[in-house]
């Protein structure tokens, strides 16, 4: 079933756990997400970001996940990524998402404030759930000093002036990771982390978790992260098993017999993260 982002995430915040936000571009994504979190009765959030809303178009892709969410037995919400225009994030519920991210956490506090809490209460009107970020969570790819790293690092104290001024449902953190593959192993922050959930209590968001450590994920759900974001694992679970498939059979030109593989090796990854996640057995 279709339901809110909240509904998904406030019940993960009471019990414990982390439910998987996984991105989605296209049919084949979104099956793969559907049937792992069916096969594991797990509730999931279904994420599409401005480019996926690019590559795909909004309308196709939101009649894609809506319909498959509707006939799932399983909760499922259909949620932006990283909205950081407000005319996308309000087409978005225009098009009947169940929960959107403001992100301006490139924008100084205040303004970042500003907007945030100005798509909570037209969001809230509407009885969508919304995320935002404070901190901000960079690529893997930036090119950025230690210091820099550490400035860039939610401060607890923020973060709780921000969450009482916006009404915001769940938070984004900056606590070490970063967006796509990493080269080293990524080192969080745990004691920024428990102090953050302490001050706040509310469901807090992990993003860039593609490459992190199991143990590393365990931790932070055990300190309060609910909402896990994955993307690169599933891009790369994709591209490996279409490299490895095409070298095999230089034959085969049905894209059914080629993507259908590529959707199996996409799920597989999914259902592992469900399970490390605590999300299983959740639905
Ligand atoms: O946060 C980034 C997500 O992995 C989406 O990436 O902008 O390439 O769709 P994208
Ligand atoms: P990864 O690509 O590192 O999994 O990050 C995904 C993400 O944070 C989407 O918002
Ligand atoms: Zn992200
Ligand atoms: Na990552």
């Amino acid at each position: 079933m279709l339901v809110t982002g909240i509904e998904i995430l406030e019940k993960a915040h009471k019990e414990g756990y982390a439910v998987g936000a996984f991105n989605t571009s296209n049919l084949e994504i979104t099956q793969a997400i559907v049937e792992a979190a069916e096969e594991t009765k797990s509730p999931v959030i279904i994420q599409v970001s401005e480019g996926g809303l690019k590559y795909a178009g909004i309308e196709t892709i939101s009649a894609i996940v809506r319909t498959m969410a509707e006939k799932a037995s399983v909760p499922i919400a259909l949620h932006l990524d990283h909205g950081t225009d407000f005319n996308t994030v309000m087409k978005c519920l225009r098009n009947g998402w169940t929960s959107v991210m403001m992100d301006a956490s490139k924008l100084p506090l205040e303004e970042n404030i500003k907007v945030t809490k100005t798509v909570v209460q037209i969001a809230h009107g509407m009885g969508v759930s919304v995320e935002a970020e404070i901190g901000k969570i960079g690529g893997t790819e930036d090119n950025i000093t230690v210091d820099e790293r550490e400035a860039a690092m939610t401060d607890p104290q923020e973060a709780l002036k921000f969450a009482k001024e916006t009404g915001v449902d769940y938070l984004a953190i900056a606590i070490g990771t970063a967006h796509g593959p990493y080269k080293g192993e990524p080192k969080l922050d745990f004691d920024r982390l428990k102090k953050i959930k302490e001050m706040l209590n509310i469901p807090l968001v992990l993003h860039g978790a593609s490459g992190v450590p199991e143990e590393a994920i365990k931790k932070a759900v055990s300190l309060g992260i609910n909402k896990i974001n994955i993307d690169t694992d599933i891009r790369q679970a994709f591209a490996r098993r279409l490299r490895d498939l095409l070298e095999k059979d230089s034959e085969v030109y049905d894209p059914r017999k080629i993507l259908g593989p590529c959707r199996d090796a996409m799920k597989e990854v999914i259902k592992q993260k469900m399970i490390l996640f605590g999300a299983a057995g959740k639905a």
